[in-house]
């Protein structure tokens, strides 16, 4: 796939967003053009349309090793997705039940989304993260009992790849499970990363995002485990579309989209070769930083992580000094949270992995994708390398 950039700048910041895949361009473009009836109209126009989102469903089921495509519900994007699983569990949560389980690395997503059932009496507990940001799995078993209304965690963080593995979730599902205790997985940073198939994973719900793995952005999905919700509070509210569950006319473009991009990323995980290469050159990458800026740092190395992110802490140069004079340079990379980054200030999972202000400061985040190539992460190396050299001259003269 032939990378569309004028400028040549390379772009590693694959966990803010992907580059849009030209399959998934030309699925878009075709539903936008052929396809745009209302899939709930009962004429030729609409079924055509509605046919492409059950297919788009199938390749979504494919993708989560899911087993029903009734199981996968389309929605705006992965905030939404999470917002609609917290609200389906809460909003029918038992009197008894008031704490909700999370962690302290979640996105915003989950934490914005928790805050007005804190605010209406719930009590948010969140389970710690060691200095590698690895969630605390037996802290939170511990906790997990008939008083909880929840579990929400996250598969794999944004900031620093660090992931809790299948064998892990699952036993938090099995404790889930015995408590009968719905539980949330945010894995919107898994898919074309990890190979997921939500059996294993012991959730209820499960929540992804079209942008995050080359599909388009503005539709996501959330998988929700048969017999999981049976009574399903909506968050959108509406029509009668999604089974009930998702008010509002059907994105059809995007789901488009995202069912092509749920293919690709399918096949491109298949057999290994892709992530084994992502993470040949994360780790050139890795080894090169280390050798060139005197001082780095690398985050969640001792944690099993996305073969892709890299979250390394460059000591004496400003972050966002460095991050505007590397964009000058063509290097497109993050500090913590790209998601966030127009909240200044240090990144709050570094933060919880225990790591001073200056370090959840003064760290970038570097993010491949299955486009990356070997040219561009030895250029980013060497870019990175002098930039901070020059900055740290400039500031020692
Ligand atoms: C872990 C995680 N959860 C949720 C989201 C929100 O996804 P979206 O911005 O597509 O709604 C993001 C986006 O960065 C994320 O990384």
């Amino acid at each position: 796939m032939e990378m569309r950039n004028p400028e040549r700048a390379i772009y590693l910041d694959n966990n803010a967003t992907t580059q849009v895949a030209p399959e998934v361009i030309e699925a878009v473009h075709a539903a936008m053009e052929m396809t745009w009836g209302n899939p709930s109209s009962r004429h030729a126009f609409g079924l055509r349309a509605n046919a492409l989102v059950e297919e788009a469903r199938l390749a979504v089921m494919r993708l989560l090793g899911a087993r029903s495509p009734g199981e996968i519900l389309f929605t705006s994007g992965g905030t939404e997705s999470i917002n609609t699983a917290i609200h389906a569990a809460l909003a029918a949560a038992p009197a008894g039940r008031r704490r909700i389980l999370t962690s302290t690395v979640e996105h915003s997503a989950v934490r914005q989304s928790l805050a007005p059932w804190r605010e209406s009496g719930f009590e948010v507990t969140e389970i710690a993260v060691d200095h590698e940001g690895r969630l605390d799995v037996e802290a939170c078993l511990a906790a997990l009992d008939s008083g909880v209304a929840l579990v929400t965690v996250q598969l794999a963080n944004n900031e620093t790849g660090a992931l809790t593995e299948t064998e892990q979730l699952a036993r938090i599902g099995e404790a889930a499970r015995a408590s009968e205790v719905p539980f949330h997985l945010d894995a919107v940073q898994g898919p074309g990363k990890v190979p997921l198939a939500v059996g294993e994973l012991g959730c209820d719900f499960l929540s992804i995002s079209g942008h995050k793995f080359h599909g388009p952005k503005g539709v996501g999905a959330l998988w929700v485990r048969p017999g999981a919700a049976p009574l399903f509070h909506p968050l959108v509210r509406g029509g009668p579309q999604e089974d009930e569950r998702r008010g509002g006319t059907q994105n059809v473009p995007g789901i488009a989209g995202i069912g092509r991009a749920a293919d690709l990323a399918r096949e491109w995980l298949a057999d290994g070769a892709g992530a084994r290469r992502v993470r040949e050159l994360r780790d050139r990458l890795e080894s090169r930083l280390l050798g060139e800026i005197e001082g780095a740092r690398l985050h969640a190395k001792g944690a099993p992580r996305l073969d892709n992110t890299v979250s390394v802490f460059v000591p004496g140069v400003e972050g966002e000094l460095l991050l505007s004079s590397l964009d000058a340079e063509g290097l497109a990379v993050s500090g913590g949270a790209a998601c966030s980054s127009r909240t200044k200030g240090p990144s709050p999972v570094l933060l919880a992995m225990g790591y001073g202000e200056e370090e959840a400061s003064g760290t970038l985040r570097l993010s491949l994708s299955r486009l990356t190539t070997a040219e561009e992460i030895e250029r980013a190396a060497d870019v990175l390398g002098s930039v901070v050299q020059d900055l740290r001259g400039l500031f020692s003269a």
